[in-house]
C-alpha cells in the first residue's frame, strides 16, 4: 500500500512526541500538512518533514488530501476539526482528553461509527508489553481492593493550569491512570471524590485542584481509592490486594507481585508510545484490524465519563456520581 497521507492539527508538545515515532516510520506514512494557530511551530514541522504549513486548518481540509488526522490541540480546542475529518472519511487520532465536552465526544463517536473509520486516543500506556502480566493476575485472583496513587508536577503550558482549559488535574493528567484502572479490573460504577487547593500558591492565573482522594466502586465488585496530585514528585502505581498476594504496577510497565512464597518483578522495555501510533497507522494501511487498537474512540469516551464524574463529584461536596457516556 502506498504511504498514509498524515496531517497535524497542534504542533506543540506532545505532536513532537508523535513526530519522533513518525521519523521511524517513514516507510509507511508520511505528515503531509501540519497547521497550528503559531506559524513557526506550524512552520518548524512542516520543514521537517517536507509537509505543507497551515494557520487554518479550514483550509488546510480544503487544500489537501488527507488519510488520517492527529489531533494535539489543548483540551479545550476541539472545535469541529474531528467532524470535518469525519465528514471527509479521515481517520482519527485524537489527543487526550478528546475535549472537555462530551456532548461534543458523543457527536464524534457517532460519526466515527457511521462512516467506520479508523479511531486511537493517545493512552499509550495500554501499550505496554507488562499490562497484560498484571491484567492476567488480576483475573486470576479474588481482588478484594485496589489503591492507587498518582503525583506528578505541574505542566507548565500556559493552559493546564486553568481549568476551562485542560479540565483540571484529574481530566488532564490522572486520566492514563484511571484508563488503565478500567482496562485492568473493568468498569467503574459509581465515583465520590473530595479534592484540596492551596499547596501551589506561587503559579499566577492557577485555578485547578491540587489534589484529590477519590473511592471508586468497580461493576465486579472491586472498591478502591485514588489519591492524586500535581503539587510534587512521587511517581504512581495501582496495587491490587488479593486475599493470596498483591500486585503493584506502575504507568511506565514495572510491577511486583508478590505471593506467600515468592515476589516477581518486571518492567517493560517496549516502546509504548511508538507501538501506540504504529498500530493505528497498521490500520489505517489494512495491515491489521482495527479491533488490534487497544485505545480506540469508542473505548476512551468511556475514560472520559469517569473523569468527568470525578469532577462532578469533587465539585458538588463528594456526592456519588455514575460515570455515563
Ligand atoms: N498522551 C500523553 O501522554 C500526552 C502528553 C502530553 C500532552 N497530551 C495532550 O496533548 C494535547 C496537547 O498538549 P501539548 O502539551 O502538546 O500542548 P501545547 O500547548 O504544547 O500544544 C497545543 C498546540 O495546539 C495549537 N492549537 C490550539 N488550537 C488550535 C487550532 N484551532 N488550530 C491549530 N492549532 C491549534 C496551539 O497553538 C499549540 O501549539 C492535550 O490534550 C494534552 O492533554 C498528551
Amino acid at each position: 500500500m502506498t504511504k498514509v497521507k498524515v496531517g497535524f492539527i497542534g504542533c506543540g508538545g506532545i505532536a513532537q512526541y508523535h513526530f519522533g515515532h513518525f521519523e521511524r516510520m517513514r516507510d509507511k506514512a508520511e505528515i503531509v500538512a501540519t497547521c497550528d494557530l503559531l506559524e513557526e511551530r506550524a512552520k518548524a514541522a512542516a520543514e521537517r518533514f517536507g509537509a505543507k504549513p497551515y494557520l487554518d486548518y479550514k483550509e488546510m481540509f480544503e487544500k489537501e488530501k488527507l488519510d488520517a488526522l492527529f489531533v494535539c490541540v489543548q483540551p479545550s480546542a476541539h472545535d469541529g476539526m474531528e467532524l470535518i475529518a469525519i465528514e471527509k472519511g479521515i481517520h482519527l487520532f485524537v489527543q487526550k482528553p478528546m475535549t472537555l465536552d462530551m456532548k461534543y465526544a458523543k457527536k464524534v463517536l457517532a460519526g466515527i461509527k457511521k462512516k467506520k473509520l479508523v479511531s486511537a486516543v493517545g493512552l499509550q500506556c495500554r501499550y505496554a508489553e507488562t499490562l497484560d502480566i498484571a491484567k492476567r493476575w488480576v483475573a486470576g485472583k479474588q481482588i478484594g481492593m485496589v489503591s492507587c496513587y498518582r503525583l506528578g508536577g505541574m505542566p507548565k503550558v500556559w493552559w493546564w493550569r486553568v481549568k476551562k482549559e485542560s479540565g483540571g488535574q484529574v481530566v488532564e493528567q490522572t486520566i492514563h491512570n484511571y484508563d488503565l484502572c478500567r482496562y485492568i479490573f473493568g468498569e467503574v460504577v459509581r465515583v465520590q471524590s473530595a479534592c484540596r487547593r492551596g499547596v501551589i500558591t506561587d503559579v499566577e492565573n492557577y485555578d485547578v485542584e491540587d489534589a484529590s482522594s477519590t473511592i471508586l466502586t468497580f461493576a465486579n465488585g472491586i472498591i478502591g481509592t485514588f489519591n492524586t496530585g500535581c503539587f510534587g514528585s512521587g511517581g504512581g502505581d495501582i496495587t491490587a490486594f488479593a486475599p493470596d498476594g498483591k500486585l503493584a504496577y506502575s504507568i511506565g510497565g514495572n510491577y511486583t507481585i508478590t505471593e506467600p512464597n515468592m515476589t516477581i518483578t518486571g518492567k517493560a522495555s517496549n516502546d509504548y508510545g511508538q507501538e501506540c501510533d504504529e498500530t493505528f497507522i497498521d490500520a489505517v494501511r489494512g495491515e491489521i484490524e482495527a479491533d488490534e487498537i487497544l485505545s480506540p474512540y469508542s473505548d476512551a469516551i468511556k475514560s472520559l465519563a469517569l473523569v468527568f464524574a470525578i469532577n462532578e463529584s469533587m465539585d458538588n461536596g463528594g456526592i456519588p456520581v455514575v460515570p455515563k457516556v
